[in-house]
């Protein structure tokens, strides 16, 4: 689990606020919704997580390390009837611990009785208990993916709003997993944010391959345009034995991290699987009753904010730059006198920063040489600095320095809201 500081969680703001932007304000199609962490236990079941939302556990001899099954890319050796994994009697895999030869121990009575080595099924769902009197409460699931909270307000959204097929359900929140290989800093963890739609379509293949295209260009096209690099980003199509219990096809969208190509959005077909399982349907106009199918875009909150941390990192012989898109900068504009104890510059300044924060996060400092101030702001990713100085008090200019290129403007502070507004889109 991760907290994040001041400036993490502006980040974490701006990468939801920019998603809420461009999936529920600028369309006419979706609706959002915010739906409890804490559901009846039934969802999980006619969800499928409480039988199928598993991981295979297997350990190493040497280290005694605990490591998901596909971690060691031995899937094509497990039988699914028997639920043994029969490996060849010589095999040759690195323990992704590291430093020695990776050799199955033994973590199920089946593997004493020698029928081969038995993989222990690992449920992801993280239980939590409810009620006042302890021998009476009820088992509950924390939520182990935020999309079954749409599924069931479906009949609700669809009777207390305009929308029509084809049209989606958004949501951001949080999701709960009981990972065994957490890791890569927030890239796997045990709680973590989610942002998703559930877009529901006609239950036809040229609607379910055209929104799918539709969604897996729109959802690319967003990273883009908010500064990811193109060449680290591709798509991956999920193999048949790889899909979630519930979708019919899937691709991730990955970035290409240090610690190798990593999924951090998935666009799934899921069918009609949910809708079925929840007794759900819908009637159009003209009276047919049918299941939608649902195309959903599922992005992690925690996973984007690394990648877009990872992709902003330059290092220059003098700075270290965080070149993230103004528009998710955790602050827009810093604002400094040049002099910390001169009453006339600190006090324009104090002006400036007052106003220019009615309209956009705005940073102060006024410790220390200019220069150092300069750096501490690339550091953290603030597109502009301006500097109010002795030329400020004859003229009422001010220098606006740019993060990127380090070059100057000198603006009138009449025209600094304009100016920044506009640099700033
Ligand atoms: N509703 C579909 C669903 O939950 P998923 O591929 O299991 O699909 C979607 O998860 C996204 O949630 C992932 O692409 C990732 O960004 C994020 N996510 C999943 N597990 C995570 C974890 N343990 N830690 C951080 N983010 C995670």
């Amino acid at each position: 689990m991760w907290d994040y500081g001041p400036l993490g969680v502006l980040l974490k703001k701006n990468i939801k606020d920019e998603w809420w932007k461009s999936n529920v304000e600028l369309r006419t199609d979706v609706v959002g919704i915010d739906a409890a962490i804490m559901m009846n236990p039934i969802v999980w079941e006619k969800s499928g997580h409480l039988a199928e939302f598993s991981d295979f556990l297997v350990q190493c001899k040497v280290c005694k390390g605990r490591f998901r099954m596909d971690a060691l890319n031995v899937e094509k050796y497990y039988d699914e009837k028997t639920k043994i994994l029969k490996m060849p009697e010589k095999y040759d895999i690195d323990c992704p611990k590291g430093g020695h030869k990776f050799e199955f121990g033994s973590i199920s009575e089946d593997d004493v009785k020698g029928l081969g080595i038995k993989p222990m099924k690992f449920n992801l769902l993280i239980p939590a208990f409810l009620g006042v009197l302890e021998d009476r409460q009820t088992k509950i699931y924390l939520r182990g993916e935020i999309t079954q909270g749409a599924f069931v307000n479906f009949e609700n959204v669809v009777s207390s709003t305009r929308v029509k097929i084809p049209f989606g359900i958004a949501q951001i929140g949080k999701a709960f997993r009981n990972e065994i290989t957490p890791g890569n800093f927030t890239y796997r963890s045990l709680e973590f944010e989610q942002m998703e739609v559930e877009y529901f379509i006609k239950p036809e293949d040229s609607e379910g391959d055209k929104w799918f295209e539709y969604w897996k260009k729109q959802r690319m096209d967003w990273y883009i345009s908010l500064g990811m690099d193109k060449d680290k980003l591709r798509f991956r199509k999920h193999a048949k034995d790889e899909r979630a219990h519930y979708a019919k096809f899937a691709e991730d969208i990955e970035y290409k991290a240090p610690f190798g190509w990593s999924e951090f959005e998935g666009i799934h077909h899921r069918g009609d699987w949910d809708l079925s399982r929840h007794g759900l349907s819908y009637v159009d106009e003209e009276g047919n009753k049918f299941t939608p199918w649902v195309i959903e875009s599922s992005g992690g909150v925690d996973r984007s904010a690394l990648f877009f941390l990872l992709d902003a990192y330059h290092e220059e012989e003098k700075r270290v730059i965080l070149k993230l898109h103004p528009k998710l900068a955790p602050y827009k504009v810093a604002v400094f006198p040049l002099l910390a104890n001169k009453e006339n510059l600190v006090s324009k300044a104090r002006s400036i920063y007052q106003d220019l924060r009615k309209n956009m996060m705005v940073a102060w400092d006024d410790r220390g040489n200019i220069g150092k101030r300069y750096f501490a702001q690339d550091e953290i990713g603030t597109p502009f600095c301006i500097t109010v100085d002795f030329q400020t008090l004859e003229d009422d200019t001010v220098t606006v320095r740019d993060r990127d290129t380090a070059k100057q403007d000198r603006i009138a502070i009449g025209k600094l809201n304009e100016y920044l507004q506009d640099k700033l889109k």
